[in-house]
């Protein structure tokens, strides 16, 4: 399977990159085509380092490519560029490719961390890239709670759940297959993805309680 990530060169790029090379073919995408083959050479010599043998190669080219040539596209952009960047890729990607949202509209307030979706009435992520999905069942929303420096550090064993949300059950299959490859990572199914603004606001709630209660990068973890 080849996975692209779209904005791969950032810190989340990395970490996806990192974890799902053991398996798979990944496809870093960028707005700058050097950068994502300069910053897929240094992940790919990282991935030796750290996993001996991988399975996958890393290899890097402009966003557009990497939305035309992979079967699973992960979207890790900001939120404020979400549609910029969704108009122009989503168009080109194959009929059956899954796209994944990690996407969470986080603002900083005075009060703290919080939701600009709900702050400005702006619509969520979810809903965001969806409006530019062919096939909009192929869109499924994960990854917002946990943190890129643990997802960075491929010698850390992480031990939380990952709310998913999706509407349907073989794109939402293949994720959860994805989520499973990373040791002692749980997929949590929440629902269609309607419902994926929920997981989207466990972020600004993590990230509080994070801060006011000196934590260090924790997770989610339901028992
Ligand atoms: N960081 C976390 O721990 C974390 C955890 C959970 C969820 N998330 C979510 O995951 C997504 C990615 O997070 P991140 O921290 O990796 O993001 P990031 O580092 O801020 O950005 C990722 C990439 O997006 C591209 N980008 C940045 N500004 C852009 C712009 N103005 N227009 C178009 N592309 C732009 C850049 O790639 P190029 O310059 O190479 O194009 C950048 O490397 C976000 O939506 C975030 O909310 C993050």
């Amino acid at each position: 399977m080849k996975i692209g990530i779209i904005g791969g060169t950032g810190g989340m790029g990395k970490g996806f990159a990192l974890r799902w090379c053991v398996n798979h073919d990944i496809l870093i995408g960028s707005r700058d085509s050097s950068r994502a083959d300069e910053v897929a050479r240094e992940y790919f010599a990282s991935a030796i380092k750290e996993h001996e043998s991988p399975k996958g190669k890393i290899t890097g080219t402009d966003n557009v490519s990497t939305a035309k040539e992979s079967d699973v596209l992960v979207l890790s952009i900001p939120y404020e560029n979400t549609d910029a960047i969704c108009s122009q890729i989503l168009p080109n990607i194959k009929d059956n490719c899954i796209v994944i949202s990690p996407i969470v509209p986080l603002t900083k307030t005075d009060a703290g961390f919080e939701l600009i979706s709900f702050k400005e009435n702006k619509p969520s992520a979810f809903e965001l890239v969806q409006k530019h999905m062919k096939n909009k069942s192929n869109l499924v929303a994960a990854f917002h709670t946990i943190s890129e420096k643990k997802l960075i550090d491929t010698k850390l064993v992480l031990d939380s759940d990952i709310f998913v949300c999706g509407d349907s059950d073989d794109a939402i299959n293949v994720v959860n297959g994805l989520i499973k490859e990373i040791t002692n990572l749980r997929p949590i199914l929440l629902g269609p993805g309607s419902l994926s603004y929920l997981a989207e606001t466990a972020t600004p709630i993590l990230i509080n309680a994070m801060i006011k209660n000196k934590m260090k990068n924790p997770g989610i973890k339901i028992i």
